[in-house]
């Protein structure tokens, strides 16, 4: 007999419209949809299509309606403050609305884009709120990205409006964000017709005059708003997020799709109920952020923890359990890279001790690979079940999960279990054949995408299409490689792009490739993501020096990294490159950049049959070995 699992899965892809138009009465709609999947633009399905409502009307003012008005909706933990605040349903609604209102002076209208750029307070989040509350699409940008990159997406939001704060708080600095966005501006094309800048004790910023608001007068000064309903079709956000060049990628998210799939995702993947407490140590520039701090919680009429610090340093490896214990977290959800760190500074334990940790049920894991004996060690230590789930900024929620709201199966490690339901996972071959159990191929998803998964990018359908649907006609490409097994296992193995995982975060190497050709003294360059034992990955930088440079390969060096940090920012973790005297290359002059990673992480390669000078790979192996990289590289197969 199928299990719950099983039966729900089929059921999913057996009668999409049914399945979800259930869901979807979990939601309060000022209209229903008069259909549930759009295919008149197919490959650009729509969800919904029709139906009119209010995403923060469902997050806040719903649930004050409905009974939780006094119940917490936000924690505000931040050990690098010394802060701890609690938000009722009631309160967060009144702040909103207010902020809202507040967007709504300087001109902001349903359809307008307001870019936030904010450090993790709760600002941030009840800014992300109001915005939906008047219809206003929101883009938030991760503090660690520098001006440039800010402006490049201020150049595709176009927002008329940004929210930001006098400064972040890192564990051993303060990030003066002002700075960074008045740099921005400046860089930038489009021009915001006002900022509002959130004055932390910390770093306070200096205004510009008629441009600048301070957030607490301006929010003083404002009238609550009500909310505006919108079609369930109408974008939510634009989350943008590293694509194969410098040009990052604008994730659409749609109102109706999301307000439905995040709330029955809390409940069947994540075994949560309503009314308890979540906690997600993420940040709210990233899509988990967006999702699982933010949207689905709050949808969900749980407590959700807005948690400003770090897994280790503010104060210790403990702090985690510390804020479970402290506000009765039933589950959690953080990056595997996280566990690392914890591990590394409390190997046996004795911190997790400490706290009585017996609300807490779950442990998620998500952002990248998470390895076996990462996830052994919680498991060991945690005694409860780890579950490591797989997903992308594009879509929005988990695509594989052991959904233990559903049913709990057995854990293989190594693998984030099965497709959620709503998501027809395949693997195929080069040729678009489907692969068999075991085979490593190119995973996809057969379209259409479920609820709450990107309808297309900002701005730029084509690219979208290019991008995710052109090669296998029929299918969403993830981008990532690995197979199924005999047991309908998904196992995510690598990226087929430039995309590289740095501490959980997503990095596009061909992006810091441009950034290190625009050096005057450099000819050519490429960069590979070598192995790291507690970010998972780090970027690696070869660089090959114009003939008759002055400058010394140090100091070259030197000012690379200086200027991959201020062009991407210090997230990008770039801090080593290493000066060669040529590139391995194939004959028709493509970088063997895969050859190079196995080499740095000594791992098994085979010589390229089309490599045009095999001496080559000896330099770089030489070099490698200098830099501290390839200690037990191997020779070719
Ligand atoms: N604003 C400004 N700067 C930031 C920043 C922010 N919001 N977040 C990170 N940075 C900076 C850091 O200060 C650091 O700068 P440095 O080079 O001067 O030291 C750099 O960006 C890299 O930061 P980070 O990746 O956080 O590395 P770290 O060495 O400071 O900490 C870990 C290592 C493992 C503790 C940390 O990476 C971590 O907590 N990872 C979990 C990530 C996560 O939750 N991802 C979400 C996906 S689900
Ligand atoms: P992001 O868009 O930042 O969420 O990054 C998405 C990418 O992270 C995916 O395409 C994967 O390469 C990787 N990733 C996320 N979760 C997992 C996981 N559980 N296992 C393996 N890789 C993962």
């Amino acid at each position: 007999m199928a299990g719950r699992y099983e039966e729900t899965f089929r059921r999913s892809l057996a009668d999409k419209e049914r399945f979800w138009a259930e869901a979807a009465e979990a939601v309060r709609w000022e209209k229903r949809w008069d259909k549930v999947l759009d295919d008149s633009r197919a490959p650009f399905y729509r969800w919904f299509t029709g139906g009119r409502l209010n995403i923060c009307d469902n997050a806040l003012d719903r649930h004050v309606e409905g009974g939780r008005a006094e119940q917490a909706a936000l924690i505000y933990d931040s050990p690098v403050t010394g802060t701890k605040r609690s938000y009722t349903y009631r309160e967060l609604r009144d702040r909103v609305a207010r902020i809202a209102g507040g967007l709504r002076k300087l001109g902001v209208e349903r359809g307008d884009r307001v870019l936030i750029y904010m450090p993790m307070v709760p600002e941030a989040a009840m800014a992300m709120l109001a915005c939906a509350r008047i219809g206003a699409i929101h883009s938030v940008v991760f503090g660690g990205f520098a001006s440039a990159e800010l402006a490049t997406r201020i150049d595709d939001a176009k927002p008329k409006a940004i929210l930001s704060a006098s400064c972040g708080i890192e564990v051993q600095r303060i990030v003066p964000y002002k700075p960074l966005l008045d740099g921005a501006i400046e860089l930038a094309r489009w021009k915001p017709s006002a900022c509002v800048i959130l004055q932390r004790p910390q770093g306070k910023a200096a205004l510009t005059p008629g441009r600048d608001h301070d957030w607490e007068e301006w929010e003083a000064g404002a009238s609550p708003a009500d909310c505006v309903m919108v079609e369930a079709t109408d974008p939510l956000y634009i989350l943008y997020t590293s694509g194969t060049t410098g040009q990052p990628k604008g994730i659409v998210r749609d109102t109706g799709g999301y307000a439905v799939s995040l709330p029955w995702s809390m409940k069947n993947v994540y075994g949560v109920e309503q009314g308890e407490t979540w906690f997600t140590a993420s940040d709210v520039g990233w899509v988990v952020g967006h999702s699982y701090i933010v949207y689905a919680p709050l949808l969900h009429g749980c407590t959700s923890i807005l948690f400003e610090g770090k897994p280790v340093g503010t104060p210790d490896a403990g702090v985690f359990w510390r804020v479970i214990s402290e506000h009765g977290a039933v589950a959690f959800f953080t990056a595997p890279t996280a566990f690392r760190a914890i591990k590394r500074d409390d190997p046996d334990g004795a911190l997790i001790r400490k706290y009585d940790l017996s609300k807490f049920r779950t442990l998620f894991l998500a952002g990248e690979r998470a390895d076996p004996p990462t996830v052994q060690w919680a498991e060991e230590q945690l005694k409860v079940p780890v579950i490591d789930h797989w997903w992308q900024t594009e879509t929005g929620w988990p695509i594989c999960s052991n959904c233990v709201g559903l049913e709990r199966l057995p854990v293989k490690h190594g693998s984030p279990t099965k497709p959620v339901p709503g998501w027809d996972v395949r693997v195929l071959d080069p040729a678009g054949h489907e692969a068999k159990p075991g085979e490593i191929g190119a995973l996809v998803v057969k379209l259409p995408l479920p609820p709450g998964s990107l309808p297309t990018l900002w701005n730029a359908d084509e690219r979208y299409r290019k991008a995710y649907l052109d090669e296998y006609p029929g299918f969403y490409q993830t981008a990532d490689a690995g197979y199924i097994d005999e047991d309908g296992y998904v196992f995510v193995m690598t990226r087929t792009d430039d995309i590289i995982n740095v501490a959980g975060h997503r990095l596009s190497t061909g992006a810091m490739e441009e950034v290190l050709a625009a050096h005057p003294a450099v000819a050519e360059c490429a960069v590979i993501g070598v192995d790291d034992e507690l970010k998972g990955q780090v970027p690696l930088g070869f660089l090959v020096l114009k003939a008759g440079v002055k400058q010394s390969p140090e100091e070259v060096v030197r000012e690379s990294v200086q200027l991959v940090r201020e062009r991407i920012g210090p997230v990008a973790a770039f801090k080593t490159a290493i000066v060669v005297q040529r590139l391995p290359k194939t004959r028709s002059g493509k970088i063997l950049r895969g050859t190079m990673r196995a080499i740095a992480d000594s791992k098994e390669w085979k010589m390229p049959a089309t490599i045009d000078d095999p001496a080559i790979l000896g330099e770089i192996t030489t070099a490698l070995k200098a830099a501290g990289f390839a200690a037990n590289a191997k020779e070719p197969a």
